[in-house]
């Protein structure tokens, strides 16, 4: 049993698609979130710039003595593949490996796609954890830079004319190419699943990495005994590194009004 709180960061939103899962399937383990809101976005920076916004990332959750970090972004996910960013006793996890994880159990072509940031298509992770599963799958990769903006500026409805035609510009290859999976590679993504899944129908499975790295927490914790016993709900403390309006706001969007946390501005070193 370990009481600590359960770390989870990303740039900015998109990581809050891990803390709702995390909500729903562990209800009662604490959670602080940080959205280094400041620097977003990281997907169209360099490697280096990317891992040295992580690493204070990191620090910021080695202060706070979590038991366990979540990478909630798909950009630093794929980066720290070849930068590692984490001591060889610290309990962490990626987005990339359980959303690959999940799309290699799902597809019966084995044609798989990912959109994601840049920074991650460039970084050629999500082919090569593909490939150690699944050694002849067809893999799409499709950068969607426009993708995160409209999430952090509300963009979000089904209806949104704006979205629907990037999106339907970003997705066409996915199409034409056939695949029956699709990772939304970089966490903001899933805020507009409406919208791609309007796009490519419901014979194509969309993967959460948000989700799907909740759902990991909660095999690697229960398998080394560190879940929480308490029984009240747990607690939420959000973390910006900008302005705490902005990101009450985007909050709100995404976790709803009634957000049950509160939020705090840091500066990371
Ligand atoms: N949510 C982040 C990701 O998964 C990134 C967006 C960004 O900062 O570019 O990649």
């Amino acid at each position: 049993m370990n009481n600590n709180a359960i770390g989870v960061f990303d740039s900015g939103v998109g990581g809050l698609t891990c803390v709702s899962e995390l909500q729903k399937i562990l209800p009662n383990e604490d959670i602080i979130y940080l959205g280094d809101t400041a620097r977003i976005p990281y997907g169209t920076r360099s490697r280096e710039t990317v891992f040295e916004y992580a690493r204070q990332d990191v620090a910021f959750f080695r202060e706070h003595n979590v038991k366990m970090i979540i990478v909630a972004c798909g950009t630093v996910s794929a980066v720290m593949m070849t930068y590692p960013i984490f001591d060889d006793d610290e309990l962490a996890s990626g987005v990339l490996y359980p959303a690959v994880w999940a799309a290699c159990n799902a597809t019966k072509n084995k044609r798989i796609g990912v959109i994601a940031t840049s920074a991650s298509i460039k970084s050629g992770g999500y082919g090569k954890a593909i490939h150690e599963i699944i050694p002849d799958a067809k893999l799409v990769g499709k950068a969607c830079p426009m993708f995160v903006p409209l999430v952090e500026n509300g963009y979000t409805d089904r209806n949104n004319e704006v979205a629907q035609i990037i999106a339907r510009d970003y997705l066409q290859v996915m199409i034409d190419e056939d695949v029956d999976t699709l990772i939304m590679g970089c966490t903001h993504y899933p805020l507009l699943k409406d919208i791609i899944g309007d796009i490519l129908g419901d014979k194509v499975t969309l993967i959460s990495p948000g989700a799907e790295a909740a759902k990991y927490a909660l095999r690697t914790l229960s398998e080394r005994n560190m879940l929480s016993n308490s029984e009240k709900n747990g607690r939420l403390e959000l973390y910006c590194t900008d302005s705490v309006e902005l990101f009450t706001e985007n909050v709100k969007a995404f976790l709803g009004s009634d957000i049950n946390g509160t939020i705090y501005r840091t500066v990371l070193k």
